[in-house]
């Protein structure tokens, strides 16, 4: 496994590979590493022969308030971990990402405005202006994202097409716990029992799947839902869409996607499944 802390030693590691012929799939992380991201580097390695992984704490997805200064970094158990999965790592740190400062902005379009990024409206303008930004320096030809994100996943995939840029986006489903509960970095921030309590996030969004497979109307579904994880939850929202749009669901829907984002103390949790339409 080759370690890159410098954009050049990265570009140069990745031309020779493609030099060599090689395929190259690339995984951006923030680090604190779980079975989540490990699944997605299964997937690189079956779409590609070279994987290589970022590992860097984006600071423009933080808002001021947010926990950019406590966010795990656990860079050498993440190490650990990779050195027998991958065959590079990309450790930049924050100047050799934003040479220029870190003010440059990025029309992320509605998609990015909506849902999460209603609540967070800086967040997907940093995702996006640091993915364009890494895939510019890795020149991956395939990446890949987990579902559980799953706004930021389609925003990729929106501004990929836009910039027309020659990479494959790959997803990777939600890896979860035997709760349920989504695996997440700051999963870590739940005390003992608050991580019981965040699994009836995923129990109603499996009840609401079943519901609406069995034709229960839309609107009351998400009037319940709400109610219900109100009883846990500070809901941030519950939202049943068209799962290609992320917008109302129409006649011409294929798959559904049910989502949602509430707050557990200070901690956010978000998760969601899809589902084909009857
Ligand atoms: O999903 C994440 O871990 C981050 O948002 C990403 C894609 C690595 C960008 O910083």
């Amino acid at each position: 496994m080759r370690l890159c802390h410098q954009n050049t030693q990265i570009t140069k590691l990745v031309n020779d590979w493609h030099a060599q012929g090689k395929a190259v799939a690339f995984v951006p992380t923030m680090g604190g590493l779980h079975q989540g991201h490990l699944s997605l580097i299964d997937i690189a390695k079956q779409k590609a022969d070279k994987v290589v992984v970022s590992i860097f704490v984006n600071p423009t997805q933080f808002s001021k308030n947010e926990d950019l200064d406590s966010y795990p970094r656990t860079l050498n158990a993440d190490l650990a971990v990779l050195s027998a999965n991958v065959d590079g790592v990309f450790i930049p740190d924050v100047k050799q990402i934003y040479p220029n400062g870190i003010n440059k902005h990025i029309d992320v379009g509605t998609i990015g405005q909506i849902l999460c990024g209603k609540t967070r409206p800086h967040f997907f303008n940093g995702v996006a202006q640091v993915v364009e930004i890494l895939f510019g320096i890795v020149h991956p030809d395939v990446a890949v994202f987990g579902q559980k994100d799953y706004q930021q996943l389609l925003l990729i995939k929106k501004m990929v097409k836009n910039l027309s840029l020659d990479i494959c986006i790959e997803s990777g489903k939600t890896i979860r716990e035997k709760s349920g509960l989504a695996v997440s970095t700051r999963n870590q921030y739940l005390s003992e029992s608050e991580t019981k309590i965040a699994a009836n996030l995923y129990k109603t969004l499996v009840y609401i799947k079943r519901e609406i497979l069995q034709n229960k109307k839309i609107n009351g579904l998400k009037q319940w839902a709400e109610f219900d994880l109100k009883q846990h939850f500070k809901l941030d929202y519950l939202e049943i869409l068209d799962a290609n749009t992320l917008r109302q669901i129409t006649s011409n829907t294929h798959q559904i996607i049910i989502l949602s984002a509430v707050l557990l103390g200070s901690v956010r949790l978000i998760d969601n499944i899809i589902l084909k339409k009857g």
